[in-house]
């Protein structure tokens, strides 16, 4: 028994959880994830699945992304990114939903299904559904040979090595860094992108291992914060664009692993009903990161405070104006507002993680939850 536990002590390499290692593990995950797929230069990215089917996606009508729990939240992104780079049409689906309502799917769309394990019944069968229909299918997985990957007609690995933590944490950055890649991979064969827009896409996402890097010193604080709010029964996390599928999937950590009933939103739709709920006990995650829309998501902010309700802002590091309202403020490194998910996630699976460490949670293994769901 004995050393069965170091075993399993070892696994964690040092560690209290497993959850805890796959979120340290990030900034070399997304290091392993775009290694190889960037040139020598460092100015060029290339993933090999789609330049080995580029007439595929330059003539694609239409792409049908289809996924379950955090890696849907992952295509949510990846629909932004495809959508704004390069003007391909783009659909997310639940793959349960999916391959029960007789979607309409031809031979020009292309179909990504999502999957970490790889293993997802419901998501094995959209791609099942969608290949008898004749189109093209894209797998993103991380188990290698994993069934998903096998039925696809090609795909790009996230390389982020075995997750074994029940809630999903750098299976998600790798997902959306896979997709971030393939996005310009498409962009730049069907010159869509501009040429600078394109190379500080690459630079940036090079740069993304050291700013997780800063993120993760942020620990310590976000440990003390998340004892301030580890008896709320409720908590709302919102974002606008890029960062709406990161307050969704920052409400789905809390929930798996702490059992406190959470909702992400986008932050405008709270006026159209949730703003009800707020009072000066429901803690509100705001992901107000510098972009396009910022001024919009202050805004909305403002609205929260103004009927009390307590906020914690998600904000680039330097913010001033977020942090004037807000009633606590977590800093993550600038980076271009189309990889903001990657760096905003990460405190989010932080403040999950401690407020369930707080209520002695069975972190890597919540109650009613299995790793890969093989049956429906
Ligand atoms: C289960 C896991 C989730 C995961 C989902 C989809 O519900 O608990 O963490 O996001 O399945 O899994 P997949 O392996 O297809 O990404």
């Amino acid at each position: 028994k004995k050393l069965a536990m170091n075993l399993s002590q070892l696994e964690k390499g040092g560690y209290p959880h497993f959850m805890l290692k796959e979120i340290y593990e990030q900034p070399k995950t997304i290091m392993d994830c775009i290694r190889g797929r960037i040139n020598v230069e460092g100015n060029n990215v290339v993933l090999s699945g789609v330049i080995d089917n580029k007439g595929k996606f330059i003539n694609a009508s239409r792409i049908i992304i289809v996924a379950c729990g955090t890696s849907w939240h992952a295509g949510l992104i990846g629909e932004h990114l495809i959508e704004e780079f390069c003007r391909i049409p783009v659909e997310v689906e639940y793959a349960s939903e999916f391959r029960y309502r007789d979607p309409v799917i031809t031979d020009t769309d292309i179909v990504i299904a999502i999957s970490q394990s790889g293993e997802t019944a419901d998501t094995l069968a959209a791609v099942e559904l969608a290949k008898s229909k004749g189109a093209f299918i894209y797998g993103i997985c991380n188990a290698v040979g994993s069934s998903i990957a096998r039925a696809t007609d090609s795909g790009s690995y996230i390389h982020v090595g075995p997750e074994i933590g029940v809630a999903s944490t750098k299976a998600f950055t790798g997902q959306v860094t896979v997709l971030s890649m393939l996005a310009l991979t498409i962009a730049r064969e069907k010159g869509t992108i501009t040429k600078e827009k394109f190379e500080s896409m690459v630079k940036h996402l090079q740069e993304l291992p050291e700013k997780l890097k800063k993120v993760l010193e942020k620990t310590d604080d976000i440990k003390e914060l998340s004892k301030i709010f580890t008896y709320a029964h409720n908590f709302i996390y919102l974002g606008r664009g890029y960062n709406y599928p990161a307050a969704l999937e920052g409400a789905l950590k809390l929930k798996e692993i702490s059992y406190i009933h959470a909702e992400g939103y986008p932050a405008a739709e709270m006026k159209h009903g949730p703003i009800a709920l707020i009072d000066n006990e429901m803690p509100v995650v705001a992901i107000a990161t510098t972009d396009r829309i910022y001024e919009k998501t202050i805004s909305n902010i403002q609205e929260i405070k103004a009927r009390k309700g307590k906020v914690i802002a998600i904000v680039t590091e330097g913010d001033t104006l977020v942090c004037n309202i807000a009633d606590y403020c977590i800093e993550v490194p600038e980076t271009v507002e189309e990889y903001a998910p990657i760096v905003t996630s990460v405190p989010l699976q932080l403040l999950a993680y401690f407020i369930a460490v707080n209520k002695c949670r069975d972190v890597d293994q919540p109650r009613n939850l299995a790793k890969s769901v093989t049956v429906e």
